[in-house]
């Protein structure tokens, strides 16, 4: 038997050697190269998670209790992410939860660092981050870098006038008063800026003799953004979560951070003090440009922990040039167009508008977000009636870029009516009986309505807002096994905004005129990408019904298939004429074009 070596030694067998070599290097190749252009193909149209996802935002004290005190806890959190994954939503936004004497629930922040014991332990939120990964749900916290509580050790040591601390804040030593300033030093404020909370934004303090400035409560203090050492601390307290692993932060109060540095001008037109803050115009103390600067320091310091890590910034009334600066420091700036701009008399030709403004500018690479609801404003139930409540859930999931919904809102919470008396939120008691039904943002921070248990399976305890009276029908249990419920037509949205053609920037508006007699009651576009199907959506908006309205000519079409239908006598899965569609105030679909 011939040996293999001998085999080998003949030309044939080399002949069959470097056949089987080149075969393996073109194999080699071939898989290389496959596996690079597949790569480079992701590479070309890469969506990061926060343009796709829906993000939730989860107000900790109102969610789930899990200990029994009646104040919703980081462990109920985590145990409602079933909840929240089935929902649709890919992440979730944490109001603050960190240490804080809770004098505007968290928004004054003792310690940035550590969980406050009301939310849980560091180890809580750990277990909390694991979940969350398991059920691929990003995790996104608050940061509150205007200010801190008046409580935190950085203002105990200023207010002593450390010499590291000391211009950590704001300070003043305002001018000089001759009568009815005994309790400020004979002193009074250098001048009339305003809290956004009501009355003076100086507070005397008896330590240091000197008043500091706040933007909103006096509890909350302004950190001076100037100083470089404050800078630095923030960048601190964002690597140390980022460590954690958390997926991103919304930047609270951003427009806030800087002030003039020439206190002795009034801002000018300012009404009484206790009136209207969002009335007047903050020139002196509000969007200054050295709040780019910070963005762009606080996205590298992302960046160094991947590129996908998300800044969102609370940005209420800026203009369309302030927004592309946001953009531009690499922050995405919430877009509250929907609930500052729209109103219940505001019909489908007024909405187009609005929603066009805030897409309108945008560069290639500015990513848009709608918002149609948070811990600050009245529920879309109050503010546009219980009968739009799908309505605007289909128009905010089937809007371009990333939809954000306040817990409660997929299963059509309401706004819960507190008296004087039961009321928590320091924004309502700053002012008086008559006045604190406009401020208060205690409506819209109602528990959770789970199921129809005592409290609504909120707590086991007495819950530290009451839970709404509404809560054996509002609830998550029953509306899960109720078909065409709000959850049930939430999630069916949540999943239709998955496909591809509702994943780009472009909506495609039909030109309202053309759609009906009267143009003020349907709002219509399509939603489509090169490649993919393409979807009509329809809603009215109107306050009466829409008879037989044509909407072919816009679809470019006249048959389509319901896939989703909000309140309507339309079938799903049934094909429908969009030659004639009939929808009364608050129904809505979305239609398959075919
Ligand atoms: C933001 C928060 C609000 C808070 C304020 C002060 O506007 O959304 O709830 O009261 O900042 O931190
Ligand atoms: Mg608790």
């Amino acid at each position: 038997m011939a040996s293999s070596k001998n085999f080998c030694e003949s030309t044939k067998c080399l002949f069959v050697v470097l056949i089987a070599v080149a075969a393996a290097v073109a194999t080699i190749c071939v898989v290389t190269l496959t596996d690079e252009t597949l790569r480079e193909k992701k590479a070309v149209n890469p969506q990061p998670w926060w343009q796709t996802s829906i993000v939730y935002q989860i107000y900790p004290r109102s969610f789930q209790d899990s200990d029994g005190d009646g104040t919703g806890d980081l462990e109920g959190i985590k145990d409602r992410l079933g909840y929240v994954s089935d929902l649709g939503v890919g992440a979730v936004w944490l109001s603050p939860f960190f240490v804080s004497p809770m004098r505007d629930f968290g928004y004054d922040v003792q310690n940035y660092t550590d969980v406050d014991p009301l939310f849980g332990t560091l180890d809580d939120f750990k277990h909390l981050m694991e979940e969350a990964k398991q059920k691929n749900i990003k995790i996104i916290l608050d940061f509150v870098p205007n200010h801190t509580s008046n409580e935190s050790y950085w203002f105990y040591m200023s207010e002593r006038g450390d010499w590291h601390y000391r211009d950590y804040y704001v300070w003043n030593d305002g001018t000089n008063c001759s009568t009815g300033c005994k309790d400020t030093g004979g002193r009074r404020p250098p001048n009339n800026w305003l809290s956004v909370f009501g009355g003076s934004a100086w507070k005397w303090s008896g330590i240091r003799q000197k008043f500091y400035y706040h933007a909103f409560l006096d509890s909350q203090p302004d950190l001076n953004l100037r100083n470089q050492a404050v800078q630095d601390e923030l960048k601190e307290v964002l690597k140390f979560w980022l460590r954690q692993e958390v997926d991103g932060f919304r930047a609270d109060a951003l427009k806030f951070m800087f002030e003039s540095e020439n206190v002795t001008q009034n801002e000018l037109g300012l009404k009484d003090s206790f009136a209207w803050y969002e009335d007047d115009d903050h020139n002196l103390t509000t969007n200054f440009p050295e709040i780019y600067g910070i963005l762009k320091d606080w996205r590298s310091v992302l960046d160094d922990f991947g590129k996908d890590k998300f800044l969102i910034a609370e940005s209420y009334g800026i203009s369309n040039e302030i927004r592309n600066e946001y953009y531009e420091s690499g922050a995405v700036p919430f877009n509250f167009a929907l609930i500052q701009y729209l109103n219940d008399s505001c019909n489908a030709m007024c909405m187009k508008t609005v929603i066009n403004d805030s897409l309108s500018g945008l560069k290639e690479n500015y990513w848009p977000n709608f918002v149609i609801g948070n811990h600050d404003n009245s529920r879309v139930a109050n503010r546009f009636g219980p009968e739009t409540i799908d309505a605007f859930n289909m128009l905010l999931l089937t809007l371009p870029g990333t939809p954000t919904t306040y817990y409660g809102e997929a299963i059509g919470m309401r706004d819960t009516m507190y008296s004087y008396s039961e009321t928590k939120d320091p924004a309502g008691l700053q002012f008086n009986e008559t006045l604190y039904l406009e401020h208060t943002r205690d409506p819209e921070r109602s528990p959770m309505q789970w199921d129809d248990s005592p409290n609504a399976g909120f707590t086991n305890g007495t819950p530290w807002l009451r839970v709404n009276s509404n809560y054996k029908i509002i609830n998550v249990k029953r509306e899960n096994r109720t078909k065409n419920s709000h959850l049930d037509i939430y999630k069916q949205l949540a999943k239709i905004r998955q496909n591809s053609a509702f994943t780009d920037k472009y909506v495609k508006f039909l030109n309202i005129s053309d759609i009906d007699e009267n143009p003020s009651k349907i709002l219509s576009y399509i939603r489509t990408r090169p490649g993919s199907d393409k979807y009509l959506v329809v809603i009215n908006f109107g306050h009466r019904y829409a008879n037989d309205v044509d909407l072919s000519e816009g679809a470019g079409s006249s048959k389509g298939e319901v896939v989703v239908n909000a309140m309507s006598s339309y079938k799903v899965n049934t094909e429908i004429d969009l030659k004639h569609i009939t929808l009364s105030r608050g129904q809505g679909l979305v239609i398959k074009v075919k």
